[in-house]
């Protein structure tokens, strides 16, 4: 039997030892004979586990001390409005690069608490690339990007800059969060959604710097306030706290592999080994424009579109390749292969990318 790859684009495959580590937890949580799923977020270990999963995150990612770490619920989608909420003036605006469909999810949410302005947007190719040379408005007051577009595969090599000294960079990190090191000084606020590259789904990751945490421009509920969060340090209410416990043992694995710019060199590496498949087989190709391709989630379709899809599927599926079908709005297959997809699965879909070739011709 072959061994299973799973590339699903998210909920994702986890690092063996991360989940190595949450079935651990399950029975028996450091010798206290109660399970992490039972145990109070008010007993000294898991208040314990919160901090320690903050500074890990915080040594991996450089994080600078004016910044605080926050574990939330809701998913990336909850800050979506949590974002405008917080940080746009009742009477400002925010500008919005649209790369796709979770841009465009971002910029409906910001419509509803002010005004939107749309800098850039590559809808014109179904969002086969990155829009550059982004101007933001002088009197906004941030600029919202998705750095990867889970969806279509493009992602941001260089950020935008922000040209007005009070405005700053808010980015949905999803999809790519930890697959390198990035100079988190360059935002005001950062999200992901845990369950692509850092562990399973409940909990999301927010990075603001300390000036943007206070409550400033509107009455909105408790819980949709960053200040709510930051004084309780993420345990106002119930927080998740086994998936907090997985994404630290993830963290923990990325720190024993070499860190971030050991990540970043095997996600170049895994990525280019399948773009380059994709060049060379002469039945598949890229829709996305060549500099701003993902390394973590690769669309390609088939060059000839009289060759039914669900063909090759089918021929992945028997060989351990699961979850490869494109999202219906691109089509075709996509690879996610986040930080935990290892090497070997990427080699295996390769393989079947030129045994299809050859059956093919
Ligand atoms: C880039 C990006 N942003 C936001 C989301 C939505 O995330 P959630 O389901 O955590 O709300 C996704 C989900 O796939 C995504 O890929």
């Amino acid at each position: 039997m072959n061994d299973i790859y799973n590339f699903s684009a998210g909920p994702a495959c986890l690092s063996e030892k991360a989940l190595n580590g949450a079935k651990d937890v399950l029975l028996n949580y450091q010798s206290s004979g109660i399970s992490l799923l039972e145990m109070s977020h008010r007993s000294p270990q898991v208040v314990n586990l919160f901090e320690e999963t903050t500074i890990n995150l915080k040594n991996l990612l450089n994080v600078p001390d004016n910044y605080q770490v926050l574990w939330l619920q809701g998913g990336a989608s909850l800050q979506f409005s949590m974002v405008p909420m917080n940080l746009l003036p009742d009477s400002g605006s925010a500008d919005y690069i649209d790369t796709g469909v979770w841009s465009a999810k971002a910029i409906s949410e910001c419509e509803k608490i002010g005004n939107v302005n749309v800098v850039g947007s590559s809808r014109d190719s179904n969002y086969t690339y990155i829009p550059k040379n982004i101007i933001n408005n002088n009197r906004s007051s941030y600029l919202h990007i998705t750095s990867n577009n889970t969806i279509y595969g493009t992602q941001y090599k260089a950020y935008p800059e922000v040209n007005n000294e009070n405005s700053f960079l808010v980015a949905d990190m999803s999809s790519d969060i930890l697959s390198g090191p990035i100079n988190i000084s360059d935002f005001g606020l950062i999200y992901a959604g845990a369950q692509k590259n850092m562990g399973p789904a409940g909990v999301t990751l927010v990075i603001i710097r300390s000036d943007l945490v206070e409550n400033k421009y509107r009455n909105i509920p408790t819980m949709m306030r960053y200040e709510t969060h930051a004084l309780k340090d993420s345990m106002f209410n119930t927080p998740p706290v086994f998936s907090v416990c997985v994404v630290n043992e993830t963290l923990k694995w990325i720190k024993e592999l070499g860190g971030l710019e050991k990540m970043e060199k095997i996600n170049i590496e895994k990525s280019n080994l399948l773009y380059n498949e994709i060049e060379r087989n002469s039945l598949f190709t890229s829709p996305v424009n060549k500099e701003d391709r993902s390394t973590m989630n690769i669309p390609f379709v088939f060059s000839d579109t009289n060759i039914i899809d669900q063909i090759f599927l089918d021929f992945c599926d028997n060989r351990g390749l699961k979850t490869l079908r494109g999202h219906r709005s691109v089509g075709g297959f996509r690879a996610s292969i986040y930080n935990a997809m290892p090497i070997s699965g990427v080699n295996a879909l390769i393989e079947a990318m030129k045994e299809f070739e050859k059956n093919f011709s």
